[in-house]
């Protein structure tokens, strides 16, 4: 039987209704909308189709947006200075840094740079530690999205075995905290685990975040998993994900399509953790 399709797109049109109307309560109380910065350094195609769908979101939202394009040969000094620009610029609820960084620039001495409460990736060390110990943070917007995917399919999420493809510090690691946090048992698998697969095997939930193309293969997925694909490749026949669709739908007893799954909620989780940064920023 072919596995149920988790519609990726209806579920971030929802999400991103309900924050349109959280931010016309915002404005109407403190009359302003909520801001949020985003900086694109260089010129990435991938980022800047990326920064364009990110700044139509939050404005559709009633949102301010503030980009910030810079060329190529920004210094990590230069992107310091204007962090330290938005940080202390009461209009600017979320700074978000597109990645990645040229070469050249200190990626982590930028992010570290972001006031942890304007952090709306929740790539700061103190959100990804307020993560690990169940406080209240920004959490990082893919990880997030996915959990809202999986609640659609289990209301419950308690006690399910999940398994985590991939340990990025943008999604396989976040991924794991949210899953423990929902009280999964969660195993995370990685380029040099010795049998992935036997893993990803036994899992009721698998979390594909690894970058590479048809990577997961149907014959690792267990019948009746539910299997959510973060991947965004693009390849000759256009964008597909870290899992082979075709044969996983048949074995799965649900799972997210690239493209219209993952891609989407990563940007409405965006600008819902843009009204949350501001509403606690107002008290
Ligand atoms: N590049 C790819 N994904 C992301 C993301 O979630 N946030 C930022 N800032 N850059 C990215």
């Amino acid at each position: 039987m072919s596995a149920t399709i988790i519609d990726g797109k209806a579920i971030a049109a929802d999400l991103r209704a309900r924050v349109a109307r959280g931010v016309t309560v915002f404005r109407d109380q403190l009359g302003r909308a909520p801001g949020l910065a985003v900086v694109l350094v260089g010129e990435d195609p991938a980022s800047a189709v990326y920064v364009r769908n990110k700044g139509r979101s939050t404005r559709e939202a009633g949102m301010e947006s503030f980009e910030h394009r810079l060329p190529d040969t920004t210094t990590t000094d230069e992107l310091l200075e204007l962090v330290a620009r938005l940080n202390g610029d009461p209009a600017v609820d979320g700074i978000l840094v597109q990645l990645p960084l040229p070469a050249h620039v200190d990626a982590q001495a930028v992010l570290q740079a972001i006031d942890p409460d304007k952090d709306v990736d929740g790539f700061h060390p103190v959100n990804a530690g307020r993560l690990a110990t169940g406080l209240d943070g920004l959490v990082p917007c893919t990880p997030l999205g996915c959990i809202m995917m999986l609640r659609t399919v289990h209301p419950n999420l308690a006690g399910l075995d999940a398994v985590v493809v991939g340990r990025s510090n943008i999604v396989g690691k976040p991924m794991a905290q949210l899953l423990l946090r929902e009280s999964c048992t969660v195993t995370v698998v990685h380029s040099r685990s010795r049998d992935a697969f036997a893993h990803v095997r036994q899992a009721d939930i698998v979390v594909a975040a690894v970058g590479i193309p048809g990577f997961i293969p149907g014959s690792a997925i267990k019948p009746g998993a539910t299997v959510i694909d973060v991947g965004i490749n693009r390849t000759d026949t256009g964008l597909v994900g870290d899992v082979d669709f075709a044969a996983a739908r048949e074995v799965a007893g649900a799972i997210t399509p690239v493209p219209g799954g993952v891609g989407p909620m990563t940007i409405a989780c965006l600008i819902r953790n843009t009204l949350v940064a501001a509403s606690l920023r107002a008290g």
